[in-house]
C-alpha cells in the first residue's frame, strides 16, 4: 500500500507540465481501432491503468497491438473479425472499459465474461444490461444485494441469440451517462436499424465526435443522438490520433495553483471539449482565474493549453448541466469550495454515489478531517469554506479512489503541518505521475 505525504506549501507553484492522455478518448480510440480495417496509430502518453485494461481487452479479442513508447499501432479485425477470448476479461477498476466493451460484445456470436476489481464489482450494470437486452442481446449479471433490481459484474455477454442481429433501439436514459450512451451507440454499429439515445442533459460526447470523424452516420439534436444503422457502410477506416491531455487530470494541478498564493501554472495540450470542460466554468463561478481555449482539433476533439493562477475564491452553487459536465471533477471542486469564502452548494450529483467510491460520503469525510464544515445531502454537499488561516493537518483515507486521493493531496497543501493520504495506489489508474508532476510545480508530495 502506498501513501502520499504532503508538506504545507509556503511558496508559489509554477511551471508548465504535461498530463496523461485523456482517459475517455483513449478508451474509445483503442476500442474503435480494434474493430477498424487495417492499422491505426494512437499516440497516448503516460497512459494509466484503466486504459491498460482496455488495451489488454482488445488484445484478448484478437486485435494486434505493438507498443513503442507512447505510440500504439493497432491492427483492427474489422467489424466481423473479433474472436472469443481464452479467459474472462479483467476490466480492473475501469467502469468505462466494462460498459463500453459490453456494447461491443453484445453483438458478437461468442460468449465473453467481464470481471473487475472489488470496486468495479459493486458498480451498477443494469443501466447497460437493460437496454442492450431490449435490442436482442444476451447479458447476465450478478444480482446486486445493495440495489434491488440492479446487477453487477461479473457480466456474461453473448453469444448473440437468433436471429443473430441486434434490432433498432430508441432508449430514453434516466441518467446523463456517456458510458451508457456509448455502449448503446457502439452496439448500434452491428444493429439492423437506428440507435436513438435521449439523455436528460448531454453527457460527454467523445464517442459521437469520433464516430462522426470516422464517417459513421450520426446525428445530434439537443440531448438526442441517433446512429443510422442502415446508412452505415459496415466498416470503419483505420485512423491516426494523438490523444490530447486529460483535463480531468489537469484539474488537480489547476486547482492547486488556484489555492496557493502567487501560483501561475500551465498544462500543455489538454482536451477542451465543452461537454467535458465544466470544471473550468465551475472554477470561474467560484472566483477562480483559469483559461482554456481550443487551438486545434483532432478527430473532432478541440485541444488547447490550460492556465490557472491563485485567486481568492468565494462560495457558489454548482448544479444541473454544469455538474454533468464536471462529473469527475466534483471531488476537486469540493476541495476548492473548502477554501472559498462562504457556502458552496453542490446539487444534482447523486451519480457520485456509484463511482469508484461513494464520492459524496468519502469527500465529506476528507473535508471534515481537514476541519472544514460540510453537510452531506442525498445528491450533493453543502460546504462551509474555511479561507482564513491554514486547514488542520490530517491523515485521511481516500476510499481506494484515485480522484479522492488527488483531491485530498491538493487540499493538504493548505494545512498547518504534514498530511498523509492513505492507500493511494489507485492514483495510477488515471495519473501515474501525479506526485512527480506536483513536485515539478514546486510542491512537496512524496509517495511512501
Ligand atoms: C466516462 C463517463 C462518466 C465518467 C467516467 C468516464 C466515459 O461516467 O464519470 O469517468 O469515458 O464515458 P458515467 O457515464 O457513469 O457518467
Amino acid at each position: 500500500m502506498t501513501d502520499l505525504v504532503v508538506e504545507p506549501q509556503h511558496k508559489p507553484l509554477t511551471g508548465v507540465v504535461p498530463v496523461p492522455s485523456d482517459k475517455s478518448i483513449t478508451h474509445r480510440a483503442l476500442l474503435l481501432a480494434a474493430i477498424a480495417e487495417g492499422e491505426s496509430v494512437v499516440v497516448c502518453p503516460h497512459m494509466g491503468e484503466d486504459n491498460r485494461s482496455t488495451l489488454a481487452a482488445i488484445r484478448a479479442l484478437g486485435a494486434r497491438v505493438s507498443e513503442q513508447g507512447a505510440e500504439l499501432r493497432i491492427t483492427g479485425t474489422g467489424l466481423l473479425g473479433l474472436t472469443a477470448p481464452a479467459e474472462p476479461i479483467d476490466c480492473g477498476n475501469s467502469g468505462t472499459t466494462m460498459r463500453l466493451l459490453a456494447g461491443v460484445l453484445a453483438a458478437q456470436r461468442f460468449r465473453t465474461v467481464l470481471i473487475g476489481d472489488a470496486s468495479l464489482s459493486r458498480r451498477p450494470m443494469a443501466r447497460i444490461v437493460g437496454p442492450l437486452r431490449q435490442r436482442g442481446a444476451r447479458l447476465e449479471g450478478a444480482l446486486d444485494p445493495s440495489r434491488p433490481g440492479d446487477v453487477t459484474a461479473p457480466l456474461e455477454i453473448g453469444p448473440l441469440p437468433a436471429p443473430n442481429v441486434l434490432s433498432a433501439l430508441a432508449f430514453e436514459s434516466p441518467i446523463a451517462s456517456a458510458q451508457v450512451k456509448s455502449a448503446l451507440l457502439l452496439s448500434g454499429l452491428w444493429a439492423d436499424g437506428n440507435t436513438i439515445v435521449r439523455e436528460p442533459v448531454v453527457s460527454r460526447d467523445h464517442t459521437e465526435r469520433m464516430l462522426d470523424g470516422l464517417g459513421v452516420p450520426i446525428e445530434r439534436v439537443g440531448s438526442v443522438v441517433s446512429l443510422d444503422g442502415h446508412a452505415f457502410s459496415g466498416s470503419l477506416p483505420a485512423f491516426s490520433l494523438t490523444v490530447p491531455g486529460d483535463l480531468s487530470a489537469a484539474a488537480f494541478l489547476l486547482a492547486a495553483a488556484s489555492l496557493i498564493p502567487g501560483s501561475e501554472i500551465g498544462v500543455r495540450a489538454v482536451g477542451a471539449n465543452p461537454t467535458r470542460a465544466g470544471f473550468v466554468d465551475a472554477l470561474r463561478l467560484l472566483g477562480g482565474r483559469v483559461e482554456l481555449a481550443p487551438e486545434r482539433y483532432e478527430l473532432g476533439e478541440p485541444i488547447g493549453a490550460a492556465r490557472a493562477g491563485f485567486s481568492e475564491l468565494h462560495g457558489a452553487t454548482l448544479a444541473g448541466e454544469l455538474v454533468a459536465r464536471s462529473i469527475d471533477e466534483i471531488p476537486i471542486l469540493s476541495a476548492l469550495a473548502a477554501r472559498a469564502r462562504g457556502t458552496t452548494i453542490i446539487a444534482d450529483a447523486s451519480e457520485l454515489r456509484v463511482k469508484e467510491s461513494d464520492r459524496l460520503a468519502c469527500m465529506a469525510e476528507v473535508l471534515r478531517a481537514f476541519g472544514v464544515g460540510v453537510e452531506e445531502t442525498r445528491s450533493g454537499l453543502v460546504i462551509e469554506g474555511r479561507p482564513d488561516g491554514p486547514l488542520s493537518a490530517a491523515t485521511v483515507d481516500c476510499c481506494g479512489d484515485h480522484r479522492i486521493a488527488m483531491s485530498a493531496a491538493v487540499l493538504a497543501l493548505c494545512a498547518d503541518g504534514p498530511c498523509r493520504v492513505l492507500g493511494v495506489d489507485a492514483v495510477a489508474t488515471s495519473f501515474p505521475r501525479f506526485a512527480g508532476t506536483m513536485r515539478a510545480l514546486g510542491a512537496s508530495v512524496r509517495a511512501v
